[in-house]
């Protein structure tokens, strides 16, 4: 019997990345997974990547996680199909540089809707569920910007610090029902919402060096262009949303 044979998760953001890759292991893990996401295709990916190794472990459900019809809709689902709510990540998130007098409010309240009302609205809606279901386990992705400050990312880090306290309060009102609630505070993980702002060939491993394993987590790739972050291109990288702003270097702890 696998560890997680018999549960149900629902991951959000779950399309790349690490939503996809929490995916893959619980339902490697044998659980059966809701994949959810704003990206359709990249959704329906995981899903298919999941079910060649375990027919009929996943399925896909569009969910805009600051919408509440989104996850009434998903909740419902996961009832219907699969009977019972067990794990849920609340795993969407957005990162935008800016310095903070070119900060846009614009871009700080599209932060706000993703990272913080969406967890919120997550975790609001998995209690019922896991009530009935017993207990369960909520985790929230904060980020290492949820303990300490970096300089270009007030929005980011004003929602990862929510988050963190936002799982505290929920802990200790839900611990009682059986239901536990964390929060992870990972550091720079290889992954498209980094490679969107460094460029794919740029070298990672000076960050890498500065954490325990001595390398950034995720995708494995030699470097294959001496450009490195922060050194270059955190001082060249064009941030590619509503601000002109340049990327000044986040001097990553
Ligand atoms: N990559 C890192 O260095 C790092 C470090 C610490 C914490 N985190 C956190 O981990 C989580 C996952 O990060 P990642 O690196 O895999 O990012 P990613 O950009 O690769 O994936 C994020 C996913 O969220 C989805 N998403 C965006 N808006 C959404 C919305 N409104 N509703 C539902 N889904 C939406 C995207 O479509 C995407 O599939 C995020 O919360 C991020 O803040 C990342």
């Amino acid at each position: 019997m696998t560890r997680l044979e018999g549960k149900v998760a629902l991951i959000t953001g779950a399309a790349r990345g690490q939503g996809a890759a929490f995916a893959r292991r619980l339902a490697a893990d044998g659980a059966r997974v809701l994949v959810t996401d704003v990206n359709d295709e990249g959704g329906a990916e995981t899903v298919e990547r999941i079910c060649a190794q375990r027919p009929g472990a996943a399925v896909y459900q569009r969910l805009d996680v600051s919408s509440e019809e989104d996850w009434a809709a998903a909740i419902e689902r996961v009832a219907a199909e699969f009977g019972t709510l067990n794990v849920l990540v609340n795993n969407a998130g957005l990162l935008h540089f800016a310095p903070l007098a070119e900060h846009t409010l614009a871009d700080y309240e599209r932060l706000l809707r993703v990272n913080q009302i969406g967890t919120f609205l997550g975790m609001r809606a998995a209690v019922a569920p896991m009530t009935e279901a017993g207990g369960g386990s909520i985790i929230n992705l904060s980020s290492v910007e949820g303990l300490g400050g970096m300089p270009a990312v007030t929005a980011y880090t004003a929602t990862k610090f929510a988050i963190r306290g936002m799982t505290k309060v929920a802990a200790l009102e839900l611990g009682e029902k059986g239901i536990r609630v964390n929060s992870v505070h990972p550091g720079m993980i290889d992954t498209a919402m980094i490679r969107q702002f460094t460029g794919e060939d740029t070298d990672l491993s000076p960050i890498g060096k500065k954490v325990a394993l001595g390398r950034v987590a995720g995708r494995r790739r030699s470097p294959v262009s001496s450009r490195s972050w922060p050194a270059t291109t955190a001082r060249t990288a064009r941030v590619p949303s509503s601000s002109p702003t340049e990327v000044r270097p986040p001097l990553m702890r």
